[in-house]
């Protein structure tokens, strides 16, 4: 029974790669792969499919050294002095497609900026994306407010827009849902709920800079857009953020807010500081390095979607591992990271860890998805605080935790498994590498101990 299955899987494999003649010894031959069936998993003392490294993240530009010095020289570091970080800004709006940008200290202060500026506040309730950096709900933590998971489709990898209705409650005020990898949320979906209940929207598209979504780009599609630029971004300045959007007021109200509350735009006063505000800035060198990351930025991002179409068609033919299904509507993903989900019923049981550790051993480097973050320790220790009984009461917070289950996100966890973006940036031979190395585990999964 099971060998029809996969022989069924097989030969749709290798009619994808046009190799079906050559399926003399299968399985590998049958994924059109170049793996030796004799040779050992490294894991076991074999030899690696890869013994070559990977391009390093962040790559740095020498063009970039005059520029800094010369500001270093200025003396002018602090935003509200110098100019680079105003330019970055028209760059960055022009790149999304967006009237304003506001650039940020990190993605996690864009988050807060925005959420401020759509007016949630202390006591309400923001749906938010379970699957996601820890940032994404500390943020509203830091409101004051209450996140609510909503559970994912493990198949998208994104918040399924058919369990958001059933979390809303008198208190919610928005949405933050997460373009993970950069892989467009359902945004229609999420909008005309949004709309039916009065709700902001703010993208956390921390992961999604080039990703786009019925011609548009994430962090258009809702109210507000916010991305991140720390390090392991593609967009990389060590740390950095920026907000995006096209109504003006609510963006002064981003800049004044992001800078001590200060008069910026329409934000204006009798007093200097109109509005309540934090010190959120970029520094204009952060600004300088992200200009120079811009020139490469847009190749990069077509090499990276270029090479995980390769990816996918290549491994939905090796069972038990799922490339991600794009939501209707997603015309390109940024790839954060390149995201699979791996079963291990179709490969002997072995745990996803033992997987992850074999993949590795070949030279190739994965690593899990996110954890059961709606489980964290973070969230216990906010709700147990003095300021939230005493914010939501015990009651509203008991049935926070009874209805704190998301099985669609806890089958995500389980089965989520992710290859650096970097690997991306090579060539078509390097992904056949990282093709032989899952198909070499698959064909030697009875030599490792299944859990
Ligand atoms: C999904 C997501 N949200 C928010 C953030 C926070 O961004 P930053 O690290 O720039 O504060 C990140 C960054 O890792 C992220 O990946």
């Amino acid at each position: 029974m099971k060998n029809s299955r996969i022989s069924r899987r097989q030969m749709m494999a290798a009619s994808s790669v046009g190799v079906l003649a050559s399926c003399a010894g299968w399985p590998l031959s049958s994924f059109g792969l170049s793996v030796r069936s004799e040779n050992e998993l490294a894991l076991l003392g074999g030899r690696p499919i890869r013994t070559k490294g990977w391009p390093e993240w962040p790559v740095w530009d020498k063009n970039i050294e005059p520029k800094i010095a010369d500001m270093y020289r200025t003396g002018n570091w602090y935003r509200n002095t110098g100019k680079y970080c105003e330019e970055f800004e028209s760059r960055y709006a022009k790149l999304v497609g967006a009237k304003h940008c506001l650039a940020t200290a990190s993605g996690t202060t864009a988050l807060t900026i925005a959420l401020h500026a759509s007016g949630v506040d202390a006591g309400d309730e923001v749906l938010v994306s379970p699957f996601t950096f820890i940032a994404t709900y500390n943020v509203v933590f830091n409101a004051k407010a209450l996140p609510v998971f909503v559970d994912s489709d493990p198949e998208t990898f994104l918040l399924d827009p058919a369990k958001i209705e059933e979390k809303i409650t008198e208190r919610t005020t928005a949405i933050l849902p997460v373009h993970i990898y950069g892989l467009p949320c359902d945004m229609d979906a999420i909008n005309s709920i949004a709309k039916k209940y009065h709700l902001k929207v703010v993208e956390d598209a921390c992961q999604a800079w080039s990703a786009k979504y019925r011609g548009k780009n994430a962090g258009m599609l809702g109210d507000l857009g916010c991305f991140s630029f720390q390090n392991s971004k593609h967009l990389p300045a060590g740390e950095g953020g920026a907000i995006v959007g096209n109504d003006e007021k609510v963006m002064d109200f981003c800049r004044s807010y992001h800078d001590c509350g200060r008069h910026h735009g329409s934000i204006r006063s009798a007093s200097k500081y109109p509005i309540r505000g934090n010190n959120y800035r970029m520094q204009h060198v952060q600004a300088l390095i992200l200009m120079s990351q811009l020139e490469r930025f847009e190749t990069d991002a077509e090499l990276r979607e270029q090479h995980a179409a390769y990816l996918d068609s290549k491994l939905k033919g090796i069972p038990g591992i799922i490339p991600y299904k794009p939501v209707p509507g997603a015309e390109k993903a940024a790839f954060h990271l390149y995201p699979f989900r791996y079963r291990k019923e179709d490969f002997n049981n072995i745990s996803k860890e033992t997987f992850i550790k074999a993949l590795r051993a070949e030279g190739i480097p994965v690593r899990p998805g996110y954890g059961r973050q709606n489980k964290d320790g973070l969230i216990e220790e906010a709700l147990r605080s003095r300021g939230y009984r005493r914010l939501f009461g015990t009651r509203r917070l008991n049935k926070w935790r009874d209805e704190n289950h998301l099985p669609g996100n806890d089958q995500l966890v389980e089965e989520a498994v992710t290859l650096y973006q970097n690997v991306l940036l090579t060539t078509k031979n390097d992904m056949d590498d990282v093709v032989n190395a899952i198909a070499k585990v698959y064909e030697n999964r009875s030599r490792l101990e299944s859990k």
